[in-house]
């Protein structure tokens, strides 16, 4: 296919939660104290590591999680965890104390692990991120009028969209590629890409696959559709036509009742 003559982004938004919108793109939610588990300063009696872990994890909307917290020291005189987030069970044993954090809603938490010891404090941090993969990914028959060919990837039940970018491959190569990050909804969204095209004789009988990718901290979500075949219909000659036109557009339907509720809480925090 040619290069695109224009290239136009259509945009439809059916926002549910006109006050909830803040930027998926902000940083986590801050607990106060240090990052991380910085070395200890010299001269210190006890010098000693804290270590939290997963550092990272992303779970489904209301999804437990289990931080697990442990030190070198010896003989830790307090450990505390720092979090926004429902605490459930704890578990210890020697040098470790394991957190169950419940319902976890917030798009994205920052967990700070405090170990004492000695007089001395030392932090670590996690992050816990939720998402929901697409419930499925969609490409619709390519539709023809006029030599004009269009193709319609839906992907539903995706959260969060900001993360997500849609790709459409032709025969394993990249023909669009859209990167969603300017929605910031904070809620469950179906989102629907259109791309119209005239193709050129190269493009017919290679497989088209649609492909959504959630780009999280440290872990990459793929889903992709079934194949769909551009077929050449003769009667539109279209590569006899020079001009090759595209039109994307992109249709996002926010879902108010699934993750609304539990992500306003978020928002107002
Ligand atoms: C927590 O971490 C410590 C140290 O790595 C390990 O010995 C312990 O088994 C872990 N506890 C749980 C519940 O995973
Ligand atoms: C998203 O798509 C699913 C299935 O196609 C549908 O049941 C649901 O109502 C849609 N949600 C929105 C917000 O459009």
């Amino acid at each position: 296919m040619g290069s695109p003559l224009h290239l136009s982004l259509l945009l439809l938004l059916a926002a549910a939660h006109p006050g909830g919108g803040i930027p998926l793109g902000r940083p986590a939610e801050q607990v106060p104290g240090p990052r991380g588990s910085p070395p200890p300063p010299s001269g210190t009696p006890a010098p000693f590591w804290v270590h939290l872990s997963p550092q990272f994890v992303a779970v489904r909307p209301g999804d437990s999680v289990w931080l697990n917290c442990s030190s070198s020291c010896p003989l830790p005189q307090e450990c505390s965890l720092r979090t926004r987030l429902q605490r459930g069970k704890t578990l210890s044993g020697p040098g470790w104390v394991s957190y169950q954090l419940l319902d976890v809603r917030a798009w994205s938490s920052d967990v700070l692990c405090f170990v004492t010891c000695a007089g001395t404090s030392h932090g670590a941090t996690a992050r816990i991120t939720t998402y929901k993969s697409p419930r499925s990914v969609i490409l619709e028959p390519p539709v023809s009028v006029g030599g004009e060919y269009t193709l319609r990837c839906h992907v539903t039940h995706v959260f969060p969209v900001g993360l997500m970018v849609v790709t459409l491959r032709r025969g394993g190569r990249v023909i669009y590629s859209e990167s969603l990050e300017r929605f910031t909804s904070l809620e469950l969204a179906n989102v629907t890409l259109t791309y119209a095209f005239r193709p050129g004789p190269r493009d017919f009988w290679q497989p088209v696959i649609c492909h959504a990718r959630l780009n999280l901290d440290g872990l990459v979500v793929r889903s992709s559709s079934a194949p769909v075949t551009l077929a050449w219909n003769p009667a539109s000659k279209v590569w006899a036509s020079s001009s090759i036109a595209v039109l994307v557009g992109i249709l996002l339907a926010v879902g108010a009742a699934y993750l609304g509720k539990c992500l306003t809480v978020q928002s107002q925090a």
